[in-house]
Parts: C-alpha cells; structure tokens; sequence
C-alpha cells in the first residue's frame, strides 16, 4: 500500500514540473511568426538518429546477450518515465528540435516536421522516448495532409490500426483493411505481405487464396529482380538474419526440453564443442573425448600446454563467429580472413602429425579461407585462381583422412561450372556432395539447373532436385521450385501449397521485406521494449510466425512455477493471444498451450480448454497435460477424475521421458479421488485456499502490493549458459501455479453445492492444520511420495547390483556385476530387466 502512494504523490508531483516545461515551449510559441523546421533540422543534423545498439556489441567487446524484458505493464508508469524523461533526462537541443517541430506541424502544417515527429515518437529516434498516441496522431495528420500518398506512411498507420498500439487507440480494422489497399496499390511491399497474409488465412477478410498468391509472388518477382544474375546463378549474398523468437534465447516458449518448436535462434556465438562433436565421435570411432577449453579466449596464456587441438578448433570457431556475424556482433569478413591466414600459416608445418580431429578443422580453415577469395568479401574483389586453389586443398585434406565431405565441393563446382566453363567436372563436384550434411542445396538446385537445360546429361529430376533444394532451404531454389509448382511441372498443382512456398521464400529475404527486424533485436539490446514491439507488431502483420511469437511474448510472458503472472492490460493480453494464436496457425504448437495459459489467467476456463484441445490434437504433452488438470481440478469442466487419469496417462504417448513425473501425478489422483471418497465429499474440496478458511482475503492484498511494483525478469545469454542448456536436463512440466488454483468464485459455487457447511471432517482438518504451516496437501503428498521413492531405491540399488542389471538413474548407467564377473553368456535376459529410473525436481 505504501508504494502505491509514494508512486502516486511523485506524479502529482512530476505533472506540476512538466507542466512547466510545456508552457515554456507554448510562450515560444506565441512569438514566432515564421516556421522553425529549418531551425530543428540543424539542431538534430549532427545527432545520432539511430543508434545501432548490434555495432555497439561488436565495438566495446562485450560479449554475451543481456536482455532485460519487463513482465508487468502499466500506463501509469509509462506515462510516469515518459514525464520523467522530460523533466530530468532530455538534453537542451532535445527538448528545443522537438519544441520547433511541434510549432511547425501544429501552427504551420509542415509535413517533413509531421513525419519527423511520427518517426521519433514511434521508433524513439534521437534518444526520445516512445509515445504511441503522439506518433498516431502525428501519422494520422502527415497522411490527411499529404492525401495518404505514401506507402510507408500509410502502413505504418494501417498496422496502428489494425494493433490499436497495444490500447493506446482503438482498433479500426476496416480502416487498416483499407490503408493496406491503398499502401499495396502504392507498391509498398510490407502492405502487400500483409494484405497477401490476410487473405491467405482468412484474417478479417474472406479466405481467398488466388489472391494471396497472386500479391505473394508478385513481391517474390520483385524480390528476386533484386539480385543480379551472378549473385542469384552462383553465390547468394550473406543473409544476416534477426528473424527469431525471443523465447528461443531461454529454451523457447515452454522451457528447455519441453518445447516442440525448432529454435530460430542460429547464429548464436558458436560454442566449442558444437554440434559438430557427434561427427567427430563417429569419425574417430566413438573413441575420442573431446576436452575443448570452456575459457576459449585465453588460449594464448597457457601457450605450453599440448592443447593444440583445442586452439586449432577455438581459431575456426572464431573466425566462422567474424564470418556468420551473431546476434551481438556484426559480420567481420576481413577479421574472418585474417584469423584464417594466420592459422594456416601457423599450423601447415605441423599439418603431417596432425590427428584426424585438427585435420578436419584444418580442412575447414582452408574451405573457409577458400570460400571467401571466393566471394570476395572482405577483400577488393574474388580471387578464383587463390580461391581455387586453398578449397582444394581442403578437400583434399578432409576425404583423405575420413569419409566426411568438404564443403569446398560445392564451391568447386561452382567455379567450375561458371568460371572454368567445365560443366562435367562441376557437376562431379555437385554429385560428391548431394547426400551431404554440407550441401546447403546449392547441389541440388544447380544440378535441376543443368538437368532441365540438358536433359540428354540424365542428371536426375529436376523437379525432385529442386524440392530437395527448397528442402535445405535454398534460397534461389525455394522459388525456382515455387515456380514449378505453379506451372503445375509434374501435374501438381496446389494454390495453397505454391503461395506458402513464395511466402517462405519473402520471408527468407528479411533484409528486403523486413529490415526492422534487426532494428527490433537492437532496440531489444537497448533495453527499449515498446519500440522493438513496434518493429515485431510489424513483421507480425507480414505474417513472421517469429515475429508473432517475439510480439506477444513481449505483450504477455507465461509465468512459470512459482512466478507472478503478468500485471498488464486487457488490451495488451488479448493482442498477445491474439498473436500467440496467429503463430499456432503457422504450425508453433507451443503458442496454442500460452495462450490457453493467459485464457486460464484471465480465468476464462472454457476458452483455456479450448486452446489446449486444438493443441493436443497436434499431440502437445503439454496440452494435454494441462487438461488433465482442468478436469481434476474442475476449471471450465466439472470434476472428472477419470478423465484427468486419461489425459495424463496420454502424455506418457507422446513423450515417455514424462514417465515418473505421471506417475506421480496419477498416484496423487489415486489417492486424491480416495480421499474425497473417504471423506464423502463428492466433488473436489481441493480448491480450499487460506481465504475460505480465516475468511481474510490475504491473498488478494499482497497480490494489490506487488502489482504497484513492476517486476522484471533478467535473462542473460552466454556461453557458460549455451554449455549448460546443452547438458539438456528435464523439468517438471509446470502447467498451472498453485497461487492460482484459488479462484473465489469456484469456490463459492462449491460452497452453494455443499450439503452441510458447517461440517468440517477429520480430513479438512486435516488440511487445516497442513495450511497453518505454509503447506498445501499436495506438497505435503508429493514430500511423501519423494521419500517412499528415494528410499525404495536405495533399497533396490544394491539388489540391482547383486543381480547385475542394467539400471539407468537419471540417465547414468548404474552397471550390474556381471560383466566384472565375465558373465557374459545370457545378454538376451538381461535385456528386459533393464530399468530406467528418472527423479524430477518437483
Ligand atoms: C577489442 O578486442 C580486440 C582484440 O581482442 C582489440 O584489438 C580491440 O582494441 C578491442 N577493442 C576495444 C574497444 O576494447
Ligand atoms: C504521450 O504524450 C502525451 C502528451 O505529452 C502525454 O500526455 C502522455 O502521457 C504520453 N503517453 C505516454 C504513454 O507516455
Ligand atoms: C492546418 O491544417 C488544418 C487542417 O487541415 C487547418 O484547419 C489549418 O487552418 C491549417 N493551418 C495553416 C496555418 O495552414
Ligand atoms: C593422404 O594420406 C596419405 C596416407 O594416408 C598420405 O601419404 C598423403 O600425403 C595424404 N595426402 C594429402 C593431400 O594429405
Ligand atoms: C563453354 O563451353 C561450351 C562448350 O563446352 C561452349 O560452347 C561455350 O561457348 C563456352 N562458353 C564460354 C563462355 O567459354
């Protein structure tokens, strides 16, 4: 309560100041005759209008993401920083160039002074703070006075409209419809992505898939006309991508090991023992352990130390982190390149005693090196003859050690093809590596090139070679093949199937269509929350499923276990299911079980129901897990024991590795279903809650407290953190807080349904006094079980042992005598004995 009011009393208090400060500017106002745009431009002339927080990473060394994401949302406290801003943080110049601009687009209807103050409340441009119903009514205004003539301008309002900015102005989603025509018809290429979205799903217009392909694959002509003939027949660009949900960075949406969803997030700072190490063992016949130094960067230290191996490896990674560009720093062909020079000079002399493991990074050194003459990124233009030469060498070095392939293969083979002009010997090139983790589909798409140009080669079907390009996510072949499709090459034909193809291929070509992506993770990186929402909002509309999901996860972020469910607008968490429902169109089944969360948060059982059946009809454990819970606890249903027993028992289905955890929860059921029984009490008196019971709503008034606070969740990415999310242990699934199974008027419902009140059985006793001390029956139960399963294996450890079976704890292979004793005759019964025992942190 005391927060409350300190808060409260500091913006009566900031209102008077800011007052202040505006009539300042308005007495300007009254003495200027003329109009000062002229005079903010040369104040923000030599500003910063954009800062690009990505550079800055790269720059100061850091290393490491650290995002900070506010949980909770609340207009008075925006609106409190926003005067905050104003009163003690904004420069002189700031508070002058914005002073000018609003008497030009107010007194004088400037237009350049309209967009320019659109701009800087919407994306925060020159350090000012973000303001949505500025930047609307200032959008609004440019649009009216210029007669809605440009693109941009316009869909940036239409995306206002159809967002309503998150309860900042109502929803007009006629209008929006509207704008997007006129922006479309203007030729800009975001509204037609969106507009071609809309019809594709049937998204407030009527599903009309020609048309959806008809916008998709004019954008897709355009897109394409952007690349010349060399970049598109031979090397494609670099694409630096930002196109990820912001989940990802912890594990995705539901945490680590329970989400289904791919992760977006590739172009993290590789970690050293990488996915690579499997190919290692299996080079090396499973024989190798690889000890890669944690500490990476201080290789140079301990120079003695025969870990040459490990330096050798940390160079490649370097150098292919400065090539790729991650997430915190920017590519760095050059630096890339000099890493690589370095390297194989240091080590060549050292090549003919090198292990099969440097050898194949040194293979890769050389490919690398090889690819970049190749492109000639990073130097002043391609050096094929160098070029040719180093990715050779690394073909050579790589197969003649192992049976794994060289990426240079496919560079080779292009050089050939188009430089040498020696088609049969590019296309061995392309057919050594087709089958290939290395084939990017560069293979495939090239030889469906050559194959339809010179049937008489018999190089394969062009149309399979093709999809199998599209496949590997080529991004030249992903149109190719779309346009395949929609000549119906092979008679297939399929609308719908050839507008998702030339959708997949626009959203391959963020750099094109969406650009603010990037800005997004910067501003992200900056801390500006509400901008980098903007820019998702955005590329939501396009139809991103990323950026839907990154949007509403900066709306409404779940609560896991023990956390504080969001405190934010209703506007702000129907738009967040409103997203989250978008992206599980798009196939993210985890989206479906999040907004059924904010559905059972908001206490809407049915709709939270809803959310997680159309979920576990794409077999989400999660789903159906929460179900189960639904009915046992008789949220949105009546109680229904039977059927909570069903859904849990499903879950084992879809994913065993549950196992104990249902179990424990079937038991608990069990017994709880026992107990209600005992207690003649025919429905659930589970819901009980410390309310009920002293008739105070504690509760209720903590809850008042913390939401005067904002809460913030931290969460910094690094490689210590990279290492440990790839130790890839489970957690319980946490599908409901307990806080919140108290729901006043269930239990009022129940307490109408009850027989005879005032009758308390030994049971509810029982609970009582359970409660006095801080415990629920259900944590007193699962302690219980906890110590009945600990101790049973601590009685059948030693009994395995003696009779040598094969035991796994949590993975780790507890290993019978047998083999100590060369018993080894009946490995055929040992087998079914095998047991597998897995604790779950509850
Ligand atoms: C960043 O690191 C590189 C190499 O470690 C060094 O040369 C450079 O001076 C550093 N830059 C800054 C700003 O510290
Ligand atoms: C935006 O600016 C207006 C006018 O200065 C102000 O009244 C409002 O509180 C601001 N909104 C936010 C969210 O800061
Ligand atoms: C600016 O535009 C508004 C609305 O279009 C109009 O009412 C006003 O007279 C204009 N002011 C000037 C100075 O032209
Ligand atoms: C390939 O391996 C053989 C021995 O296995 C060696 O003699 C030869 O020099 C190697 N070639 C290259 C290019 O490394
Ligand atoms: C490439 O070789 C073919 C014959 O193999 C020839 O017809 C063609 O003119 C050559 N093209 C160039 C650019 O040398």
């Amino acid at each position: 309560m005391l927060h409350s009011w300190v808060l409260f009393l500091y913006i009566g208090f900031i209102e008077v100041v800011c007052g202040e400060v505006e009539s300042q500017v308005s007495f300007n106002v009254n003495n200027v005759d003329y109009d000062p745009y002229e005079k903010a431009v040369n104040i923000l002339s030599d500003k910063i209008r954009y800062d690009d927080e990505i550079d800055y990473y790269s720059k100061k060394n850091i290393s490491g993401i650290d995002i900070t994401i506010p949980v909770d949302y609340s207009e008075d406290e925006q609106e409190f920083r926003y005067k905050k801003f104003w009163k003690s943080e904004a420069t002189t110049w700031q508070k002058e160039a914005i002073g000018y601009l609003t008497i030009s687009s107010d007194k004088f209807n400037n237009t350049a002074a309209t967009l320019l103050l659109a701009q800087i409340h919407l994306w925060g441009e020159y350090g000012y703070p973000n303001n949505k119903t500025l930047a609307y009514s200032y959008l609004n205004k440019y649009n009216e006075m210029i007669g809605f003539t440009d693109g941009e301008a316009l869909f940036d309002l239409a995306v206002m409209l159809s967002t309503g900015l998150f309860g900042a102005i109502p929803i007009d989603i006629g209008k929006s419809l509207l704008y997007y025509q006129q922006a479309a018809s203007l030729g800009n290429m975001k509204a037609k992505q969106a507009l071609a979205y809309r019809y594709a799903n049937g998204l407030n217009v009527p599903r009309d898939c020609n048309m959806a392909l008809l916008l998709y694959r004019e954008l897709s002509d355009e897109v394409r006309s952007k690349y010349s003939d060399y970049e598109w027949n031979v090397a494609l660009p670099y694409m630096e991508t930002y196109n990820i949900r912001i989940p990802d960075f912890q594990g995705g949406l539901l945490g680590e090991g329970l989400s289904s969803t791919h992760s977006s997030t590739t172009r993290k700072d590789s970690v050293r023992p990488d996915i690579t190490s499997s190919l290692l063992t299996q080079m090396n016949g499973g024989q190798i352990v690889l000890q890669f130094g944690i500490g990476a960067k201080d290789y140079a230290a301990d120079g003695e130390s025969d870990d040459s191996n490990d330096k050798l490896v940390d160079l490649y990674y370097t150098a292919w982190d400065l090539y790729k560009g991650t997430y915190e720093r920017n590519r760095d062909v050059e630096s890339a390149r000099t890493i690589l020079e370095l390297a194989i000079e240091v080590y060549s002399s050292s090549e003919p005693y090198m292990d099969n493991l440097q050898i194949y990074f040194f293979g890769k050194c050389y490919y690398l090196l090889g690819h970049i003459y190749f492109t000639g990124e990073g130097i002043s233009k391609p050096d094929i003859e160098r070029a040719q030469l180093l990715l050779q060498k690394s073909i050579d070095i790589v197969e003649n050690v192992s049976a794994v392939k060289s990426k240079a293969n496919i560079d080779m083979g292009l050089i050939n093809q188009f430089i040498k002009n020696d088609t049969s010997k590019a296309i061995k090139y392309y057919r050594n590596v087709l089958e290939e983790n290395v084939n990017d589909g560069t293979a495939d798409y090239q030889l469906s090139k050559l194959s339809s140009e010179k049937p008489e080669l018999n190089l394969g079907d062009p149309f399979v070679l093709m999809q199998t390009a599209y496949r590997r996510s080529h991004i030249a072949g992903t149109y190719e093949y779309a346009k395949m499709i929609e000549e119906s090459v092979n008679n297939y034909y399929s609308c719908e199937d050839t507008s998702f193809l030339f959708k997949r291929f626009l959203e391959m070509n963020e750099v094109i269509v969406a650009p603010q992506l990037r800005i997004a993770f910067s501003e992200l990186l900056k801390g500006n929350t509400e901008v980098a929402l903007w820019a998702y909002a955005q590329a939501a509309e396009q139809g991103f499923e990323a950026a839907q999901i990154s949007a509403a996860y900066l709306l409404y972020q779940d609560a896991y276990l023990m956390e504080e469910v969001p405190e934010t607008t209703d506007e702000r968490k129907s738009m967040a299911i409103s997203y989250y429902n978008r992206a599980f169109k798009q196939n993210n089944i985890d989206a479906a079980i999040i907004a059924g969360n904010i559905f059972y948060n908001m206490k809407d059982y049915s709709k939270a129901i809803a959310m997680y059946q159309s979920a576990s009809l794409r077999f989400a454990p999660q789903a159906i897990w929460n179900l189960g819970y639904m009915y046992e606890h008789g949220l949105g249903v009546g109680v229904d024991y039977k059927m909570a027993h069903d859904y849990y028992n499903q879950v084992l289905d879809h994913n065993p590795e549950l196992f104990f955890a249902v179990k424990l929860t079937v038991m608990k059921l069990t017994l709880k279903s026992w107990i209600s029984w005992l207690s003649g009490e025919p429905v659930s008196f589970w819901n009980q809650d410390k309310e009920e019971i002293d008739g105070v709503s504690i509760i209720s008034q903590e809850e008042q407290m913390l939401s005067q606070m904002s809460i913030f969740r931290r969460f910094k990415y690094s490689v210590e953190q990279a290492l440990l999310e790839n130790s890839g242990h489970h957690a319980y699934p946490t599908p409901l807080t307990e806080k919140q199974i108290n729901d006043k008027q269930q239990e009022k419902k129940k307490k109408d349904e009850k027989n005879d009140p005032t009758d308390t059985g030994w049971v509810e006793k029982f609970i009582m006094k359970i409660d006095e001390l801080g415990l629920s029956l259900e944590d007193v139960l699962s302690i219980m079980f906890m110590a009945m399963i600990l101790l049973v294996t601590m009685i059948i450890r030693p009994l395995i042992i003696r009779a040598g079976w094969n035991v796994r704890i949590n993975g780790i292979v507890i290993r019978g005598n047998a083999e100590a004793n060369g018993e080894q005759e009946q490995p055929q019964e040992v087998q079914p004995a095998n047991i597998d025992i897995q604790f779950f942190a509850i």
